[in-house]
């Protein structure tokens, strides 16, 4: 992988973890399930870590971490700057398991051309996070429905 190709991918990942930071701290502050607000406080601090781990893999490699316009709204299918029901759980877990299911797709995708370490371990890292992330949110969405149908 060219070094070109690989500053624009971990600078794609930089956009995507910081506004993941955003995203989840707001969805928190409108969340009206106590559980789920302190889940998504804590998400949001681990996406955080991913931040300063891909702005510090930028600058080991002499470049300066940049931000590529838009990234979450075209991944929900929606134009930028469009504001979401967040007080709606189930829109939060769709939203989130849809930014996660991406986020893994692409670390598993750079994993497979980037052998170096530390790059390696980083990206298996942030890849596990993002697993258990899913895992989560798939789960709560898991037993909404249970809820639902019971009632
Ligand atoms: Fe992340
Ligand atoms: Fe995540």
């Amino acid at each position: 992988m060219d070094q070109q190709a690989l500053m624009r991918s971990l600078n794609w990942f930089y956009s995507l973890e910081v506004e993941q930071v955003d995203l989840y701290r707001t969805q928190a502050q409108a969340a009206t399930d106590i559980y789920l607000q302190q889940v998504l406080t804590r998400v949001a601090a681990i996406e955080q870590e991913h931040v300063i781990n891909l702005e510090a893999e930028i600058r080991r490699r002499g470049a300066t971490p940049t931000r590529l316009g838009a990234v979450i709204a075209p991944l929900l299918g929606m134009a930028a700057g469009t504001v979401l029901n967040w007080t709606n759980t189930r829109i939060v877990l769709w939203a989130d398991i849809t930014l996660e299911e991406k986020a893994m797709a692409d670390y598993k995708r750079l994993i497979l051309k980037v052998a170096e370490k530390p790059l390696f371990d980083l990206l298996w890292d942030h890849l596990i996070d993002e697993d258990l992330h899913t895992a989560w949110f798939s789960n709560k969405l898991k037993e909404l429905d249970r809820v639902a149908r019971r009632s």
